[in-house]
């Protein structure tokens, strides 16, 4: 279990935007140094001014998470400054157009697997080993509760995908890190709608989709509803100190994956009795 102290030192990837500056800003209230890393540079710099004119110690980092030897570097770095990392918060992602699952191109399937898993993947390499050597840290993975269960009106496969498959790596490091480092903690973070820029994460994209497949309507929410903000950056802290795996955040999180294992539960039944 970490409690979180001054002093400590966290990597926060996504950090200059929606949820990742929400947990990197609920981070720094507990007096940690909080590492900024965003592939955005005018945004990360811009939000390490606004932050350090509040007195807070924040560094930044501008680094694609697609690519693992900038991850090695930014990790080398971070722990040459500072010789530890207490928390790791894997957070960069993006969301693709809204089309069914057979019109979705293969560059967006491609796009949306290297942020939003082998971005998750590369964090875990790059800065786990210290971890485990300390003996000590915390690692928090931002997956959604599209990684838990499908959301209404679906559309989004790719996407769903790599948060389901966030949920699954996340459980693997626990059990690999119960063998080798129990200590250190994991938390899967499945929210529901969060008002952020991640509907605008074309803008990541030097050409644009290339498909004359119109996009889908958005959909209603069904049982979720939106989400605060300030609320995940809250809970995230929460759930590090109180050493908690699973993450849903949001009304309709919990309904939504309750729904979809007990489908999984009557499917095994049903082929057991078969
Ligand atoms: N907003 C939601 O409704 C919601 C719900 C559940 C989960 N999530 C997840 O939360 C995470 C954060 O998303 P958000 O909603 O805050 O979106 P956002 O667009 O506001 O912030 C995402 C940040 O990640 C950065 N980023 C994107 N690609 C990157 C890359 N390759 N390398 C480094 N940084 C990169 C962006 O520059 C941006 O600052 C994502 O993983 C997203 O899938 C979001």
């Amino acid at each position: 279990m970490t409690l979180l102290e001054p002093g400590m030192v966290a990597v926060v990837t996504g950090a200059a935007s929606g949820i990742g500056r929400s947990i990197a800003e609920a981070l720094l209230d507990r007096g940690l140094v909080v590492v900024l890393l965003d592939v955005e540079r005018d945004a990360v710099m811009r939000t390490v001014a606004e932050l350090e004119a509040r007195g807070q110690r924040v560094e930044p980092e501008v680094a694609d998470v697609r690519d693992p030897v900038a991850l090695d570097a930014v990790a080398a770095r971070v722990l040459r400054r500072h010789g530890r990392v207490d928390v790791l918060v894997n957070n960069a992602g993006v969301v693709g157009p809204r089309r069914r699952a057979w019109e979705q191109t293969a560059e967006d399937w491609r796009w949306l697997v290297e942020v939003n898993l082998l971005g998750v993947a590369h964090g875990v390499r790059s800065f786990v080993p210290a971890m485990v050597a300390a003996g000590s840290g915390h690692v928090v993975n931002t997956a959604s509760v599209a990684g838990l269960a499908p959301v209404p009106g679906g559309g989004n496969a790719p996407y769903a995908a790599t948060k389901h498959a966030v949920v699954g790596l996340s459980e693997t490091l626990r059990a690999d890190l119960d063998a080798a480092a129990p200590s250190v903690g994991v938390t899967v973070l499945c929210p529901g709608p969060v008002p952020t820029r991640i509907h605008d994460s074309e803008r990541h994209r030097s050409a644009p989709a290339a498909s004359e497949v119109p996009v889908l309507a958005a959909e209603g929410l069904g049982p979720l509803e939106p989400v605060p903000l300030e609320q995940v950056g809250r809970d995230v802290v929460a759930a590090i100190e109180r050493d908690r795996f699973y993450l849903p955040v949001g009304v309709g999180t919990a309904e939504l994956a309750r729904a979809r294992a007990e489908q999984v539960l009557h499917g095994l039944a049903a082929a057991a009795r078969a």
